[in-house]
C-alpha cells in the first residue's frame, strides 16, 4: 500500500514552476474595496459598496469594508510579505472614488498619492504592479445619476481612465480595464445582491451594454495614452454542463453558457451579442445607437480568465428569460468550498480551451483562481493543505491546456489576504495569508509557504 503514495510524492516533486516556462507570469490578485478600508480617508468619496453595505439587511452578515484588511495603512508590510513569498506580480485595483470622489470632476491628490506609494513600494521590492481600473466600486455620486444604467457612464469612465493613465502610466505596464463585468451587472443590476442593489432587466440590459462600451473605450483610451502598455480586461467564467443529455437540459445549458461565458467577450471580439443562444440578448438592441457595433470592439493585448468551478444546468419553466436553473453543488454530493462551490479542477482547462478557440483571441492569463475554506489559526499557524491541493490540481489543468497549445502565459492566485468577500462578508477566507480582522494580525498559511517554495523551486 505504500508504493502508490511514494509515486504520488515523486510526481509532486516533479511538478514545478519550470514546466510552465521562464516567461510565465506568477502572481496574486486583490481588489480595492475588499482590502483597503480607509473608506473615508483623506478626501475619498463614497462608492456604491460603502453605501450598499451601510443599508440594513443588504448584506446578510451586516459586514462592510470600512476597515477590511486596512491595506490603506498596512500596504508596506503586505508588500513586504509578497516579497518574502517571492511573488513577482501583484494585481490590485484602483478605487475610482478615492481618485475622483464624485466620479467626475475634481481629482483627489491624496488618492493619487496613495496609489503612487503602492506602485513605488512594489517596484522598489522588485514586484510588477498589475492594475485593474474597475473592480466594482462605482462612485456613489454616479449611481445617483443612474450608474451603469446611464450611457453617460462611458464618458465618466473614460475620464477616470485618462486620469489614471496619466498619473501611473510611467510605471505601470500591465492594465486591466474591468473585472468580471458579468458579475457586477448580474449581481448588482439584475439580482440586487451586490451594490448598488438594483434589479430587473430594465437595469441589467443597459448596464451590460454600457459596460461593454466602457470596456472597449477604456482599452482605446489606454492605448492612445500608453502605446507601450499591455492592455487587458478580465472575465468570470464557469464550465457549464447539462444535467442530463436530454434536449431541454442541453439547450438550457447553452443559454446559461451564453449568459455567463459569452455575453461580454463576444462583442469585444467584434461578434456582437450571442443572441442566437440567448434570446433575451435581442432586447439589448433597445440600448444600441448607430455605430455601437464598432465601438463595442477592442483588440486587447490579453484576456484575463477567472475560474473557480463548474455549473450543472437544468431546464426550468420557473425562471423567466433563461428557463434554466443551476443545480446546487451541495445537492450533487461533490466536494465543496466554503462558498458552496464544487471543486472541479478540469473546469479551468475547459475554459482555457473554450476561450482559445475564438478567432483573434489574444494571449490569456489566469488572473484569478483560488478557494475559500474555513481556515483557523492554531498556535500562530494556519494549516490549509486543501488549498495547496486545490491550487496544485488547477495548475496541472492549466499546464495541460498549455501543453495542448493554448497560449496561456500566467497564473494569479485569488488572493493574498483573507478579505471582504462581497455579499458573503468576511466569512469565506480565500487568502494565502490569514487575517485576524480584530487585530489585523497576518499569518502566512501553509499554502503561502507552499506557493513560495513552488515559485522558488
Ligand atoms: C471574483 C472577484 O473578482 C473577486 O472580487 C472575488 O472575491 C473572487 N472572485 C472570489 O469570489
Amino acid at each position: 500500500m505504500k508504493a502508490p503514495g511514494k509515486q504520488m510524492e515523486l510526481k509532486d516533486n516533479l511538478f514545478n514552476r519550470a514546466l510552465f516556462g521562464d516567461d510565465f507570469k506568477w502572481g496574486v490578485s486583490t481588489a480595492a474595496y475588499q482590502i483597503e478600508g480607509g473608506h473615508d480617508a483623506h478626501g475619498k468619496g463614497p462608492s456604491v459598496w460603502d453605501v450598499f453595505t451601510a443599508k440594513s439587511g443588504a448584506i446578510p452578515s451586516g459586514h462592510h469594508g470600512n476597515t477590511a484588511c486596512d491595506f490603506y495603512n498596512t500596504y508596506p508590510q503586505d508588500i513586504a510579505v509578497l516579497k518574502e513569498l517571492g511573488i513577482p506580480n501583484f494585481r490590485f485595483s484602483l478605487s475610482w472614488s478615492r481618485i475622483i470622489p464624485a466620479g467626475t470632476g475634481e481629482v483627489n491628490e491624496h488618492g493619487i498619492d496613495f496609489y503612487n506609494r503602492v506602485i513605488d513600494t512594489c517596484l522598489a521590492n522588485g514586484i510588477e504592479p498589475w492594475v485593474t481600473l474597475y473592480h466594482w466600486d462605482l462612485p456613489h455620486e454616479l449611481d445617483l445619476k443612474g450608474g451603469w444604467a446611464n450611457r453617460e457612464v462611458v464618458e465618466w469612465f473614460k475620464e477616470f481612465v485618462q486620469v489614471c493613465a496619466k498619473a501611473f502610466g510611467d510605471r505601470v505596464k500591465y492594465w486591466m480595464v474591468m473585472n468580471e463585468p458579468m458579475v457586477f451587472t448580474g449581481a448588482g443590476y439584475f439580482l440586487g445582491l451586490h451594490a448598488p442593489g438594483k434589479k430587473g432587466l430594465n437595469n441589467f440590459l443597459p448596464a451590460v451594454h454600457h459596460a461593454v462600451l466602457a470596456m472597449a473605450e477604456g482599452g482605446r483610451t489606454l492605448r492612445s495614452l500608453l502605446p507601450d502598455a499591455q492592455i487587458g480586461t478580465t472575465f468570470s467564467c464557469s464550465h457549464i454542463e447539462p444535467y442530463t443529455s436530454g434536449r431541454k437540459d442541453v439547450v438550457a445549458a447553452r443559454r446559461v453558457d451564453a449568459l455567463l461565458n459569452r455575453l461580454f467577450i463576444e462583442p469585444i471580439l467584434g461578434m456582437g451579442y450571442p443572441e442566437e443562444d440567448l434570446p433575451v440578448a435581442k432586447k439589448l438592441k433597445k440600448y444600441m445607437k448607430p455605430g455601437d457595433s464598432g465601438l463595442m470592439q477592442f483588440d486587447f493585448d490579453f484576456i484575463g480568465i477567472q475560474n473557480y468551478t463548474r455549473e450543472i444546468v437544468k431546464h426550468s419553466i420557473f425562471v423567466p428569460y433563461l428557463n434554466a436553473v443551476l443545480v446546487k453543488a451541495e445537492n450533487r454530493k461533490v466536494p465543496l468550498t466554503a462558498m458552496g462551490w464544487e471543486i472541479y479542477p478540469p473546469a479551468i482547462y475547459h475554459m482555457l480551451k473554450k476561450y482559445a478557440e475564438y478567432e483573434n483571441m489574444p494571449k490569456l492569463y489566469i488572473t484569478e483562481n483560488g478557494v475559500a475554506f474555513p481556515d483557523t489559526a492554531v498556535g500562530g499557524k494556519v494549516n490549509d493543505p486543501e488549498r495547496i491541493h486545490y491550487i496544485k490540481s488547477h495548475l496541472r489543468q492549466v499546464l495541460r491546456a498549455k501543453e495542448e497549445g493554448v497560449d496561456v502565459q500566467g497564473y494569479f492566485v485569488w488572493t493574498l489576504l483573507d478579505n471582504f468577500e462581497w455579499a458573503e462578508g468576511y466569512h469565506p477566507r480565500f487568502g494565502l495569508v490569514h487575517v485576524d480582522f480584530e487585530t489585523q494580525q497576518r499569518i502566512i498559511k501553509s499554502s503561502g509557504h507552499w506557493y513560495k517554495a513552488f515559485l522558488n523551486g
